[in-house]
This record gives structure tokens, sequence and C-alpha cells, in this order.
């Protein structure tokens, strides 16, 4: 995606709590602060995201999830626009999963969840993928993860769905997201 298609994915959001959020594209300098906020992140939540608990998030992991070509992989982050310093409270990305397919993660921060990140940071990265020609997705979510199943369910058509050792794998197909032709200042 092109620098200026990009800036477009660079834009405040009103929550329906009232709370103002800014979404945007990751950048290299973001890998300090994915590794805070994991240090912020509760046991579930990381084992929900990874699948597995460590300590710290290690720093090689880090660096790859805050360098990507923006284009077979691509993460938009939610910042809290009200901390003192740049604080992330979100990620969506997808990396390339084989086939043409891509595959998604999110993690949304535990004070935060349940506000409505979860689901506009998946919207965008849906649209921000269509304009990268991507429009197939795996998804592995624990089964009794039962948000992100209904947030999955709820915005893309589970073309294939397999449950194994307690973890649900889907290919998906978001629902139509249309390119947004003019910025509405949201
Ligand atoms: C899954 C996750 C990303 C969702 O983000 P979020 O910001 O909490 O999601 P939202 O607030 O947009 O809510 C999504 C949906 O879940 C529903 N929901 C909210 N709280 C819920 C709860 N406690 N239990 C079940 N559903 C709930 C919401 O009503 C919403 O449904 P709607 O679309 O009908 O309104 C977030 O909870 C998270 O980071 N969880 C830990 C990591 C994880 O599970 N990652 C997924 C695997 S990669």
């Amino acid at each position: 995606m092109d620098t200026l298609s990009l800036a477009r994915f660079d834009r405040m959001l009103t929550l329906p709590s009232g709370e103002r959020v800014r979404l945007r594209p990751i950048r290299p300098d973001d890998e300090p602060r994915l590794s805070e906020l994991y240090d912020r992140s509760s046991r579930d939540t990381r084992y929900q995201r990874f699948f597995t608990v460590m300590r710290r998030l290690p720093p090689d992991w880090a660096h790859f999830l805050a360098n990507v070509d923006y284009d077979r992989r691509l993460a938009l982050v939610a910042e809290d626009v009200t901390a003192p310093t740049t604080r992330l409270i979100g990620v969506a990305r997808y990396e390339p999963g084989g086939d043409d397919i891509a595959e998604i993660a999110l993690v949304v921060e535990d004070a935060w969840q349940g506000k409505g990140v979860g689901t506009r940071l998946l919207t965008e990265l849906f649209r921000a993928a269509a304009e990268n020609g991507i429009t197939r997705f795996r998804a592995f979510t624990l089964a009794d993860n039962r948000r992100m199943l209904g947030l999955l369910a709820r915005h893309a058509d589970v073309i294939e769905r397999r449950v194994e050792r307690g973890v649900v794998e889907m290919l998906l197909a978001p629902k139509a997201y249309p390119p947004r032709t003019v910025s509405t200042g949201e």
C-alpha cells in the first residue's frame, strides 16, 4: 500500500462511550510500546492472544511485530490519546498464512476491552487488507473465547471451521468493506 493510502488509516475514532482513540498503522518505533502493552495485559489476554504466557514479550518478537511491509504484513494500532506519552491499547494484524490467505490476530488491553476498540480495529484491518487484494483470512481462536469468535462471525462469513485440541481454526471471508472515499473526521 502506498504512503497516501496508508495515511487514510490514521484517524481519530469516537467509541460508543464517547472516549476518543487514534487508529493508525504500526511504526517501527512502536517496538517498546508493544512490550509495554504486553506487560500491562492480564494472563488471560496474553494466553488468548499468543496461546502461551511469557514473562515478557521476547525482544525479537517485538521487533518483528513492529516492523511490517504494509502489504503482505500489516498491523493497525489503537492509541490512548489521553495518555501523557504515546500508549498502545490495541493491535490488529495480518501475516502471510499461505495460499493467498492472511492470518489475523487481535489484542486489546484489558481495561479497554468491551468498548468497541476490537471491532473498529478488525473492520479497519479488513478494509486495509481489501485494498491490498487480500480477501481470505485464517484465524486461530481458543474455543472458549466467545468474544473473539462472536466478533469474527459478525464481520466475516465462515467458510471452513474445525476444532482441534481446544483451538478453533476458521477460514474467513470478510463481509464487504468498501473503501472510504471521504474522510468523516470521526
Ligand atoms: C477479542 C478482543 C480483541 C475483542 O476486542 P474488544 O475491544 O474487547 O471487542 P469489542 O468491545 O469490540 O466487542 C466485540 C464484541 O464482543 C461483545 N462483548 C463485549 N464484552 C464481552 C464479554 N465479556 N463476553 C462476550 N462478548 C463480549 C461485544 O458486545 C461485541 O459484540 P457486538 O459486536 O455485538 O457489539 C479482546 O477482547 C482481546 O484482546 N482479548 C484477548 C486477546 C484475544 O482474545 N485475541 C484473539 C485471538 S488472536
